[in-house]
């Protein structure tokens, strides 16, 4: 089956608008696969800091990412999907605010973004894929036949993960997340890189104020229209 008959979803947004909880459900609900493609800048930024690559070595960087040992193992129900570098399970590790920022550091860096861009479009595979990203519907997708930008106030996302690090025991201020999201905000947005941004032809959804279950109504039916 050709790449273009395989239909994609390319969800795109600022990172805590909700993309992962709500790809995970649209891709189980549908069952087609999911790709997570911030978890590649995460696991790149992850594999370089362990062999110690420094994150402003782009030619370092794009070794690191072209050679990239990954697996995504499917959660069992309610779990997320496990994350595996070089076999060892980094679910866990790769979602700290560490990672985070420095996957949005080797983000900037186009030879960084063309070594992941193939192994992003080797997940459209038969009966379909949902794609979380910031680039999947401008860069990675351009032909997707459903492409939703999702977000929510920096205010509303701080709030949500503030909660969600409270719940682990974490010890964080919530102006300090603020203050974080606003600069990862500032640096996806503003690169020269694939920068984040709604494609012409994406409807965006505000998730402020709404619940999951609201959000992914709405994804559904922006689905069902195409
Ligand atoms: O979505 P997530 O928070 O896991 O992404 C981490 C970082 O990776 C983002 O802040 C962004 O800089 C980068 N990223 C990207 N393009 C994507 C996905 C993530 O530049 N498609």
């Amino acid at each position: 089956m050709s790449e273009l008959t395989v239909p994609v979803i390319a969800v795109d947004g600022p990172g805590g608008a909700g993309k992962g909880t709500i790809t995970q459900m649209l891709a189980r609900e549908l069952g087609w696969h999911l790709l997570d493609s911030g978890a590649l800048y995460r696991l790149t930024a992850l594999a370089a800091t362990r062999k110690g690559v420094s994150l402003d070595d782009e030619a370092g960087l794009v070794a690191v990412a072209a050679s990239l040992d990954v697996a995504f193992e499917p959660g069992v129900e309610g779990e997320p999907v496990r994350v595996l570098l070089d076999g060892a399970d980094v679910t866990r590790e790769i979602r700290t605010e560490s990672c985070g920022n420095n996957a949005s550091l080797v983000a900037v860096m186009q030879p960084v973004r063309d070594a992941l861009l193939q192994r992003q479009r080797d997940f459209q595979k038969s009966p379909g894929l949902v794609a979380d990203g910031r680039d999947m519907g401008t860069v990675v997708f351009p032909e997707a036949p459903v492409k939703i930008f999702l977000t929510a106030s920096a205010e509303e996302r701080a709030r949500r993960r503030f909660n969600q690090l409270k719940d682990a025991g974490a010890d964080v201020t919530m102006q300090d997340l603020l203050d974080e999201i606003r600069a990862r905000d500032e640096r996806d947005m503003n690169r020269a890189a694939a920068p984040l941004k709604p494609a012409d032809d994406a409807q965006v959804i505000d998730s402020t104020g709404l619940s999951i279950k609201e959000v992914f109504d709405r994804c559904m039916a922006v689905a069902g229209q195409a």
